[in-house]
């Protein structure tokens, strides 16, 4: 017999989180409880859980954040929501937060249990494709060019030590799954994975969200709250985007580095931190140093390991493996049998530059997944740009009269420029060739 699944249960209401109990213990899960957000981050930190069912509105912290500090922290846990006031927008939110399901109250048994099998049901399937392609340990990365192995072998020295990590690359390469594929394969994977974007965060915030803040600290601060580095101790925290942090925030972050310590707001007292630190940003932060946008102590106590992301145009090789790995999981999360990508498209796509590398791709693949009804996508199902771009490359757009003007001049090259030689190779009088050299502009 399979181990039974466990599922978290999360609601504010004793009573609901009962009810659900008893019901989901009755259809042979095994079945964890807590009553607020805080509680439930405790639980998943210790338990194996498969499934958390959560109420959105909750007092205090609510539904959302769960969901994203599941999402941001546990690839392989399902979320099925909950809610009594239903409204679209909610549910639209609550499926981009990274719910499998949504289930609005009152509801049935029947109706529990069948989103609860559905939720999970799509986790497994999503699972299955991420290790039917790739290995587990390089979290979703995927890739076989040089580029990409040099870029695992880079995540596997990282993963062994200690050190901070600068990971540098365009926008969409992927530098935000380097940093988890990091912390996963290092010995703090247990512990939290907390990622931050510094762009983000309002400055009159910065303070207060990364190093928590005591009770009292300011107006509103009715009661002391942890920070970003705090929900990261023992784990890893990624600081993305870093080059947007400003030049004061620059300075509290330095201090973290040096020090391994922070001050929650309104208290004077340090408090250590054990956080492994890494840090993505898509600039040349050295060019930034050397403009005085970064501070330069700042940018050398991050940048003890550099990780580069390939842009996709350097590793064209893995746009056909990467195609058809996000295919698979995109269907799947469309409930579709994955089309296939004829060799012409696949070709069409290799050549084409991918400014918007493999975030880039991945939107195109939604979209194809939503509009195209047949099972091979063809070279007219692809976006006008991208056929434009690779009929340009592929040397067949040119027009009758460029093939011509190109031939005469390789004719009269051919000759030492003896225009009444070349006329003749040509089969036209000196007149006519004239004409056509007069139009060409040689
Ligand atoms: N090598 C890869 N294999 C599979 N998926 C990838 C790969 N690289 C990136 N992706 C996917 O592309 C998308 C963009 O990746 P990610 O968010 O890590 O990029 P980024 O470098 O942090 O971009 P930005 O600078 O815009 O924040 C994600 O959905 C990610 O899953
Ligand atoms: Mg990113």
């Amino acid at each position: 017999m399979e181990k039974p699944e466990t599922i978290l249960v999360v609601d504010d209401s004793a009573d609901t989180v009962e009810m659900l109990r008893r019901n989901l213990a009755s259809r042979g899960f095994a079945v964890l409880t807590a009553t607020s957000v805080t509680q439930a981050v405790k639980v998943l930190e210790t338990a194996q859980v498969g499934l958390v069912v959560t109420d959105i509105k909750m007092p205090d912290i609510d539904g959302f954040s769960l969901m994203r500090h599941i999402r941001e922290n546990y690839k392989a846990i399902a979320v099925l929501a909950i809610t009594g006031f239903p409204t679209i927008d909610g549910a639209i939110r609550a499926m981009k937060t990274g719910a499998e399901e949504y289930l609005i109250k009152p509801f049935t048994d029947e109706e529990l249990f069948s989103a609860v099998d559905r939720s999970l049901r799509r986790l497994r399937l999503t699972q299955r494709t991420h290790t039917r392609t790739i290995m587990p340990e390089r979290c979703g990365l995927v890739g076989e060019s040089p580029a990409m192995m040099a870029v695992f072998d880079a995540i596997a020295r990282a993963a062994s030590s200690t050190a901070t990590v600068l990971i540098q690359g365009e926008s969409g390469t992927g530098k935000e799954l380097i940093a988890r594929a990091i912390h996963y394969n290092s010995a703090r994977a247990r512990f939290p994975f907390v990622a931050v974007n510094c762009g983000g965060i309002p400055e009159s915030l910065f303070e207060s969200e990364l190093f928590g803040y005591v009770k009292g600290a300011f107006s509103g601060a009715t009661s002391t709250r942890a920070g970003f580095f705090q929900t990261a101790d023992r784990g890893t925290i990624l600081l993305d985007e870093i080059s947007e942090a400003s030049l004061a925030m620059q300075v509290k972050l330095l201090r973290v580095l040096q020090e391994r310590e922070i001050s929650l707001l309104g208290s004077s007292k340090p408090i250590k931190v054990d956080v492994r630190i890494t840090a993505a940003t898509n600039r040349d932060l050295y060019d930034h140093t050397l403009k005085g946008l970064f501070r330069e102590d700042l940018f050398y106590r991050l940048n003890v390991i550099t990780v580069s992301a390939p842009p996709l145009r350097e590793r064209q090789e893995d746009i056909p493996l990467l195609a058809e790995h996000l295919l698979g999981v995109i269907s799947e999360k469309y409930d579709r049998r994955p089309p296939r990508f004829s060799e012409e498209a696949l070709e069409v796509m290799r050549q084409y530059s991918w400014p918007g590398n493999v975030r880039e791709l991945e939107n195109l693949i939604h979209r194809l997944t939503a509009m195209c009804t047949s099972d091979i996508i063809e070279i007219p199902d692809l976006p006008p740009s991208m056929r434009f771009s690779a009929t340009c490359n592929s040397g067949l757009s040119r027009t009758l009269s460029q093939v011509e003007a190109e031939y005469v001049r390789d004719v009269l090259a051919s000759v030492g420029g003896n225009k009444s030689t070349a006329a003749k190779i040509l089969g036209v009088d000196r007149k006519t060739l004239r004409e056509k050299l007069r139009k060409t502009g040689d």
